[in-house]
């Protein structure tokens, strides 16, 4: 058994700060984050907009594209690092907020990895024929981590969710290659807010600046271009697969450049690595499904076409997936 993608989805909150905004808040201007990074806007939740919820209706529109019910999922995995919650986990409020009553849910931890391994995970259930149908989605409040006082980071990043629904089939495809780096996780770091010393008040003081996210921007590029192409070509070697029969490579969306380099290293189009990176920034591990929907939605993808999706982050870790459409 396989686990065919049968419909995908997508949401963003409504909120949307421009570069201009965050010009206001630090030293930045929209010049900059244009040329570096390739970013424009970025949609950011307000109050009482949780990760859970922005899941939820990703979930609900994927589940309508494919045409399954909530009733009919089996599992449900939210790619997440910014829950809401720790308990209950993001997918079981997921399961409530949609309804999907029969289902078995947990969350994943894989940074801006994250949709890839929960996609591994989903299909490694299916393949066992544990499980018929599955929902995965990444989903991210990174509003909520980020150091809103911090322009190396704050300018970056933002909040949305994607979904794909994945059915068991007798016939299909699916290849993936993963890696992580824990030596190297101290390149991109935020802290637990729930470490205490034990028998401390609960309101002792501010903030813990280790609690917001922080990276070294440099080695994180550097990580990303090397790393991406060689984890793509490792897994078109293993698949006997040409890079020229790829369709579409659908990279986490972190920054324009690094998405460029990627394709000149591969020495391919940039046509083929679509970008949505301009109006969402840097969503971790919703980047690739939100892009996987906006192709979808568009009507680009084709039965039969052969995708390349692949992710880079925080452990460090990356990972790339072979599927056909
Ligand atoms: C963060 C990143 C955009 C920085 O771009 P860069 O071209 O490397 O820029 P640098 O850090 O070298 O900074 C260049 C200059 O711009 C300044 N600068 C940094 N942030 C700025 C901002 N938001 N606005 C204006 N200027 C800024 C720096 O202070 C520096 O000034 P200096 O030359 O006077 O010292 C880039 O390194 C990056 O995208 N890294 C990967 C990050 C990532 O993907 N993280 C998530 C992984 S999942």
């Amino acid at each position: 058994m396989i686990g065919k993608i049968e419909g995908t989805g997508a949401y963003a909150p409504v909120q949307i700060w421009d570069n201009n905004r965050l010009a206001e808040l630090v030293d930045t201007n929209d010049e900059w984050i244009r040329e570096r990074t390739g970013i424009v806007k970025r949609h950011v939740a307000e109050e009482g907009e949780t990760t859970a919820l922005i899941a939820a209706k990703a979930a609900e529109a994927a589940l309508e594209n494919a045409g399954v019910s909530a009733e009919e999922i089996d599992l449900i995995i939210v790619a997440t690092t910014s829950p809401g919650n720790l308990v209950p986990n993001t997918a079981c409020e997921v399961q409530h907020l949609i309804g999907a009553s029969h289902a078995t849910c947990f969350d994943l931890n894989g940074a801006c990895t994250g949709f890839i391994f929960a996609l591994n995970t989903a299909q490694a259930y299916l393949a066992q024929g544990i499980y018929s149908n599955a929902l995965i989605v990444g989903a991210e409040c990174l509003s909520n981590l980020v150091d809103w006082t911090d322009r190396s980071t704050c300018i970056l990043f933002g909040d949305g969710a994607g979904a794909a629904v994945l059915r068991a089939v007798e016939e299909g495809y699916y290849a993936q290659m993963t890696h992580s780096m824990g030596s190297k996780g101290s390149v991109l770091t935020c802290a637990s807010r729930n470490k205490r010393l034990p028998g401390a008040r609960m309101d002792s003081g501010a903030q813990d600046p280790k609690t917001f996210l922080h990276m070294d921007g440099g080695e994180v590029f550097k990580f990303a271009v090397s790393r991406m192409p060689e984890a793509i070509k490792e897994l078109l070697r293993q698949e006997q697969t040409a890079a020229e029969e790829i369709d579409y490579f659908i990279l986490h969306q972190a920054n324009a450049r690094i998405v460029s380099a990627v394709a000149k290293k591969l020495g391919l189009d940039l046509d083929r690595f679509p970008m949505n990176i301009t109006e969402y920034g840097n969503t971790s591990s919703a980047s690739i499904p939100i892009l996987l929907d906006e192709l979808n939605q568009a009507g680009k993808l084709k039965r039969g076409m052969k995708l390349v999706l692949a992710g880079f982050g925080g452990g460090l870790s990356y990972g790339a997936s072979l599927i056909v459409w």
